[in-house]
């Protein structure tokens, strides 16, 4: 339980809005359901990436993702988000590709998995730079 509100902190956090105030930060937490579409679908995402990442570390074989992840490129995102929606696209298909990468037989899915957490940080650098920190550490280390 404890974990669980830890993670939504940082997720709250780690949200795009660094120039929201905090009167707008609080409005959101009593508020969840005011979030975009998309933010909600990024939280699904990272949700998964981090039990990806405990499956695969732990040996364990990967759970299917989320259908909501395919909506990535229909969901409504936060106003003014999205600067260029082709190049959103552009890299939301390198993610979908990359993920379902992971799920090939006989590949290294640590390698894949870390190229998917590639694509999630090339289009973060664009488009909400925000939670990069928070991306970068579901990287599996090299050891
Ligand atoms: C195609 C571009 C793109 C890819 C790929 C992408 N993101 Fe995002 N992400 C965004 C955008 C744009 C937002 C802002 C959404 C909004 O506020 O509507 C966002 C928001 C987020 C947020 C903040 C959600 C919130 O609560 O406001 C997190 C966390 C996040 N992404 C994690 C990830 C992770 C983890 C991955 C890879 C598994 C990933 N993203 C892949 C573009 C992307």
């Amino acid at each position: 339980m404890n974990r669980i509100v830890i993670a939504m902190c940082i997720v709250f956090w780690a949200s795009c809005g660094a120039k929201k105030t905090e009167n707008q930060v609080v409005d959101k937490k009593l508020n969840p359901n005011g979030d975009s579409e998309l933010a909600v679908v990024m939280r699904i995402m990272h949700e998964h990436a981090k039990q990806l990442k405990e499956e695969i570390l732990a040996g364990k074989s990967v759970t299917p993702y989320p259908e909501e992840i395919k909506t990535i490129n229909t969901a409504e995102p936060t106003p003014g988000m999205i600067g260029n929606k082709e190049v959103f696209v552009g890299f939301a298909g390198l993610y979908l590709s990359k993920l379902d990468s992971i799920y090939l037989a006989d590949v290294n899915q640590k390698l894949q998995y870390n190229h998917m957490v590639n694509s999630c940080v090339d289009c973060h650098q664009v488009h909400c730079q925000g939670p990069l920190a928070a991306i970068r550490k579901l990287y599996i280390p090299n050891n």
